[in-house]
């Protein structure tokens, strides 16, 4: 086909049939493998929905615990690079995880290999669990600098060592809440970061090097790096200037971080979701409930002018909310995200390399041609 005009953002152009994430932009609805967020969310666990994900069905209790032993042997693997990690100066934990995860290669062999035409995708499909525990363990690392968290709760939960290594006094409310929002940042279909791991695999690059593409893309402000903005504007607005703040923002024609969606026109479902959670938490927390009123206030002067824009809170606005009543600060939360959205890149890569074909769009060219070179001195 011949595109006269470039798509901008390649939006709505697609490049596979997929079978993984189903979203209703115009409903505001969520599904990963058939199965609506709402339900997975009342009902599942994050590891049973990394192993839908992944395996495209909900796992027996034998295939849980296989997946589980999977996992903890790629959180073993994580002891092997968190040494070297520790030595490094930077202070990002996302840039900890990605230097983490090239470390790993030599650990972890995860290049697609073929069988005739055919990527194995067998072969990825079993390396996928232990990349997972390898990146939660990275992850947990990354945010604590402590060196022990992953050996002491080595066959934790993960959203149980992702509380250990978050939360300064962990307990199983916190626990719990943090299973849900794992759930519901698992996967979220071809964002620009699933798309950047896309475009690395098919290459046949190791999935190693895919997913350290997805961590560089989702750190970016229009995507994953919302998180963080959410979280230090209800840290830095008092409580009694949000109307100004919001009123100032939209007037000067800003974007509030949060808000508005490439997909959703209405109400981005986990938002709703994790709203319910933030109110639950924050009546019983007082100490912390201030950031909850900041966002009910913010979320309510924003839709008075948004709501006409079909802008609404995403995903990030109420994550954000809801980590910072646990006390996780603004710096730490997007290592959250992609600690769940692993199982969903994981499984968007190697859905594409069952018929991979490399990723190489084009440019329309509209410069000139036929220029003669002249030597410098004219010039
Ligand atoms: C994530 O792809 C994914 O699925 C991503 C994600 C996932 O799970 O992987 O869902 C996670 O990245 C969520 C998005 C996090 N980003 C932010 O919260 C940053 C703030 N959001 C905006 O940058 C913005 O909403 C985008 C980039 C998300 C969408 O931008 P668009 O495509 O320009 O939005 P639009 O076309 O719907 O805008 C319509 C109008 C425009 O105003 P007008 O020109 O018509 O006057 O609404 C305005 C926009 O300027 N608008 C906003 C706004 N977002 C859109 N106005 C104020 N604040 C905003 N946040």
């Amino acid at each position: 086909m011949e595109f006269r005009e470039p798509i901008p953002g390649l939006e709505n152009v697609p490049i596979k049939y997929t079978k993984i994430t189903y979203i209703d932009g115009e409903k505001g609805e969520l599904y990963y493998r058939g199965y609506n967020i709402v339900d997975l969310f009342n009902n599942s666990t994050y590891e049973e929905t990394a192993y839908l994900l992944l395996f495209g069905k909900l796992p027996s209790p034998h295939d849980l615990e296989k997946f589980k032993e999977h996992m903890f042997e790629g959180r073993r693997t994580a002891l092997e690079v968190i040494e070297e990690v520790s030595r490094l100066s930077t202070e990002n934990a996302l840039d900890r995880i990605k230097i983490g995860l090239i470390l790993a290669t030599k650990y972890v062999d995860s290049w697609p290999r073929f069988r005739g035409k055919q990527v194995v995708v067998d072969e990825l499909l079993a390396v996928a669990p232990k990349i997972l525990g390898l990146v939660h363990a990275l992850t947990a690392y990354a945010v604590s600098l402590d060196p022990n968290i992953v050996e002491e709760n080595l066959e934790a939960s993960c959203a149980e060592l992702l509380c250990k290594a978050l939360v300064s006094d962990c307990m199983q409310k916190h626990i719990h809440i943090l299973d849900k929002l794992l759930i519901v940042y698992a996967d979220h279909g071809l964002s620009a970061s699933a798309f950047a791991a896309t475009v690395v695999a098919s290459t046949l690059s190791s999935l190693l090097y895919a997913l350290e593409a997805a961590i560089s893309a989702l750190q970016g402000p229009l995507h994953g790096g919302a998180l963080e903005k959410v979280a230090r504007m209800l840290e830095a607005i008092p409580l009694e200037k949000v109307e100004e703040y919001v009123s100032r923002k939209l007037a000067q024609k800003e974007k509030l971080m949060g808000f508005g969606h490439r997909v959703y026109k209405t109400y981005d479902p986990r938002a709703k979701l994790l709203k319910r959670l933030a109110a639950k938490l924050a009546l019983n927390n007082n100490g912390l409930r201030e950031a909850y009123l900041k966002a009910i206030a913010l979320e309510l002067h924003a839709l008075k002018t948004l709501a006409a824009k079909r802008v609404y809170p995403n995903v990030d606005f109420w994550a954000a909310t809801l980590l910072l009543i646990m006390g996780v600060r603004p710096e730490n939360q997007l290592p959250v995200f992609v600690y769940s959205r692993t199982a969903g890149w994981l499984a968007h890569i190697i859905e594409y390399l069952e018929n991979n074909k490399i990723l190489r769009p084009r440019a329309i060219y509209r410069g000139p041609l036929g220029l003669k070179y002249r030597p410098l001195e004219s010039r």
